[in-house]
């Protein structure tokens, strides 16, 4: 008999494609690009499963082309790129892969946090470009981060492992969110909740760890940055369009805050060209979760809940319940 087709849409682990494998046909795009929106939709037509990537878009117009289509399993913790009610509509489920890149991606927004305080990346490229003379009182001045506060926009998963490694630099550490969380969190982070005008007025670390929603898209604009401090530092390794790319530009040149450290863009892989200029800005490639071993867990965590999802189980990590 034949067996049920699932499409796999980017390359990914081949630990992971084996366990696809073991039941199922599998349709493998192994280009290192997404496939265009309509080859994609072209090619999931006779599927009834797909893993897919965040930089593939799963809206209406391809589910609306593939009738068998039971479940997008995504191998990311967001899931913005997936239209979540129209799958529903059709009985689709949607699955990502909460918890295991929560470590790994507050370790990275450590590393662009650290990097941007103490110009690490502008003073590797002063190094490598042989302008070095010699040690200088005056040279390469940053911020310190220790006993500074930080301001956590987002106290999830993510922001609470970031919270955490605040502790041994001894921070003061601030948050806001939508709910304020148990006073339990509250004190093994010591962390203090507080509204988001507060935040921004009284950090010197601004890191954001909100979901992509409606409510969170520009998250921080023009007035949010003009509140910040002169002195301070925006880190973004949650999602481009929670800042206002073109206003954070504005507010660099304008002095309104000292520097930024950036995964994530409004419009990847386009930048705002003016970022690329600017020596107070970090830029890394959407790369947070970009660990081996996370990574890897990652897309074994979206063959596991694509399985169970075609195999009559509860995907461990459905977004949509709604749909069962
Ligand atoms: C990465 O950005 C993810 O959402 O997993």
């Amino acid at each position: 008999m034949a067996r049920p087709k699932v499409l796999i849409s980017q390359k990914i682990f081949e630990e992971a494609v084996a366990m696809v494998k073991r039941d199922f046909e599998v349709e493998e795009n192994r280009g290192a690009a997404p496939l265009p929106p309509n080859i994609l939709a072209q090619r999931l037509k006779d599927k009834v499963g797909a893993i897919v990537l965040l930089t593939d878009k799963i809206d209406e117009d391809v589910v609306s082309q593939c009738p068998d289509l039971r479940i997008v399993s995504n191998v990311a913790v967001g899931y913005n790129n997936i239209d979540v009610a129209a799958c529903s509509r059709r009985k689709i489920m949607v699955t990502n892969t909460p918890g295991v890149l929560d470590d790994t991606t507050a370790d990275f927004t450590w590393t662009l946090l650290l990097a941007t305080a103490r110009r690490v990346v502008d003073a590797d490229q002063y190094l490598r470009s042989s302008r070095w003379k010699g040690w200088g009182l005056m040279d390469f001045l940053g911020y310190d981060v220790h006993h500074k506060v930080l301001g956590i926009c987002g106290l999830g998963r993510i922001g609470q492992c970031v919270a955490r490694r605040a502790r041994g630099f001894e921070m003061e550490i601030l948050y806001t969110d939508v709910f304020r969380a148990p006073s339990s969190i509250e004190k093994d982070l010591g962390a203090r909740f507080v509204d988001k005008e507060t935040l921004l007025k009284n950090s010197d670390f601004v890191t954001l760890h909100v979901p992509l929603l409606p409510e969170t898209t520009h998250y921080i604009s023009m007035v949010e940055l003009s509140l910040m401090k002169p002195t301070s530092i925006l880190i973004n390794a949650s999602r481009g369009p929670v800042v206002d790319e073109k206003a954070l530009v504005q507010a660099l040149k304008e002095g309104r805050i000292a520097a930024a450290g950036l995964d994530v863009y409004e419009n990847e892989p386009e930048i705002e060209p003016e970022l690329i200029g600017m020596k107070n800005v970090v830029l890394a490639p959407h790369m947070a979760s970009a660990s081996r071993e996370t990574r890897l867990r990652m897309a074994t965590m979206a063959a596991e809940n694509l399985v169970a999802g075609l195999s009559g189980k509860r995907p461990p990590n459905l977004v949509n319940p709604e749909v069962l």
